[in-house]
């Protein structure tokens, strides 16, 4: 617009027509308005680049996070994959306004070598336009996590899918799959897992038992029908509810998908397919009654740790953490890995994933969200390492940090 402008101007001025002074200011009235019209234009366009190309040495926990074109990361309720010596961080593409907390776009994809600073790989996988698809536009896709299939070499995205206009009702896990790590993703399905299959330490008391349908929710008599399966029985023909997930690949290949279920109360962790695109019917629940959303599940040293949030929607709360010698459990509580000030909210935050550091000794990255559900796009990213005391994975705020501090452990 600015061009055309001058290129009037240039060409009103050649063809000598206005050559009296009132003209003459009238075309450079046109000429300056017209350029202050070009740049505002053209900064409302990029409002998010307030900076140049960023190139970071450090992590700064809930500072905006610019990419290596200087746009604010958008990749919430991410997910890592280390693939070929890079980083990649799959994470749900949030927009402006309340509305931002559905998916208008879909999953977006950065990538790193160094974990500082990220490429924008753009959409893996894309919001759907057909209204009639289970992924349209305004759909709710959540936490995605990608995981490498060596068998068949596809890249298997799993994510959290709420159908459009439905809230949270819907409970499904979704799956898409592509050849390429950075998509785009292929969508396969969705359902509500474990449709018909009983955990795998069910008892015979838990499988015969039933349930007055007028229990109070909350109330002790409640608790104890939860605990022993109120939730699993009601949902056992059509599969168990699964909302905030996450992925698990173990030293042998076999994956896992960890979800909460039974109305947020319960987290199941179940033994994915040989090609990680189906669940098998090998689940198994832990903490029933428990309310633990945000799982993120790493190994250390042999031992599986979780680490979860308790379930207040977009608001902070204090994390748990659990241990267990097998992933079947039986799991130990092991309290809020959070100390310090701001340790009751997680650091005003809730957890997505952990990540290992590729060639780092017992060096694991937690990652959290900042929610900002009423300007979702401005959401921020909490990162810190992980510490430990003893058994005891410990959480501890830090302004700035570089991998510098697992050196010691090198
Ligand atoms: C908390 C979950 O952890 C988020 O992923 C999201 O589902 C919000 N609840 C919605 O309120």
């Amino acid at each position: 617009m600015g061009f055309s402008v001058f290129y009037f101007c240039c060409k009103a001025w050649q063809f000598n027509k206005f050559k009296f002074p009132f003209f003459r200011a009238f075309l450079w009235g046109v000429l300056a308005v017209g350029s202050l019209l070009f740049a505002g234009f053209n900064s409302s366009r990029t409002s998010e680049k307030t900076v140049d190309k960023a190139v970071y040495k450090s992590f700064h926990p809930g500072a905006v996070w610019y990419d290596t074109d200087s746009v604010h990361i958008n990749a919430h309720g991410g997910g890592m994959l280390f693939h070929e010596d890079t980083y990649y961080w799959f994470g749900e593409h949030k927009t402006a306004g309340v509305s931002g907390n559905t998916a208008l776009v879909g999953i977006r994809c950065y990538s790193s070598q160094d974990l500082y600073n990220w490429k924008n790989e753009g959409i893996a996988f894309e919001s759907a336009d057909d209204p009639e698809s289970e992924i349209v536009k305004g759909a709710v896709m959540e936490r995605p996590k990608v995981i490498f299939n060596e068998a068949t070499k596809k890249f298997v995205m799993w994510f959290h899918l709420e159908l459009k206009g439905q809230g949270y009702s819907a409970a499904r896990t979704g799956v898409a799959i592509s050849d390429k790590v950075t998509g785009p993703y292929e969508y396969l399905r969705s359902f509500r897992p474990n449709a018909g299959t009983w955990p795998v330490d069910a008892t015979e008391k838990m499988k015969a038992a039933s349930f007055s349908e007028s229990l109070e929710w909350w109330t002790p008599a409640w608790h104890e029908a939860v605990e022993q399966g109120l939730f699993v029985k009601r949902d056992f023909e059509t599969g168990q509810m699964s909302r905030d997930m996450t992925l698990f690949v173990d030293d042998d290949g076999t994956a896992y998908h960890i979800h909460s279920s039974e109305e947020n109360l319960t987290l199941h962790i179940s033994k994915l397919s040989a090609d990680y695109t189906s669940f098998t019917d090998r689940w198994t629940r832990i903490f029933p009654g428990g309310h633990n959303e945000a799982p993120a599940l790493f190994k250390r040293k042999g031992k599986y740790y979780l680490i979860t949030s308790g379930c207040t929607g977009w608001a902070p709360n204090a994390a748990r953490s659990f241990v267990s010698d097998s992933i079947w459990g039986p799991w130990q509580q092991l309290g809020n890995p959070c100390v310090g000030d701001g340790a009751e909210l997680t650091f005003h935050s809730q957890s997505t994933f952990v990540l290992p550091v590729n060639g780092k000794e017992d060096a694991f990255i937690f990652m959290a969200d900042r929610w900002k559900p009423k300007n979702p796009i401005d959401g921020r990213y909490i990162w810190l390492p992980v510490e430990f005391q003893g058994d005891k994975p410990l959480l501890k705020w830090r302004d700035e940090w570089d991998l510098s501090v697992f050196n010691a452990k090198d």
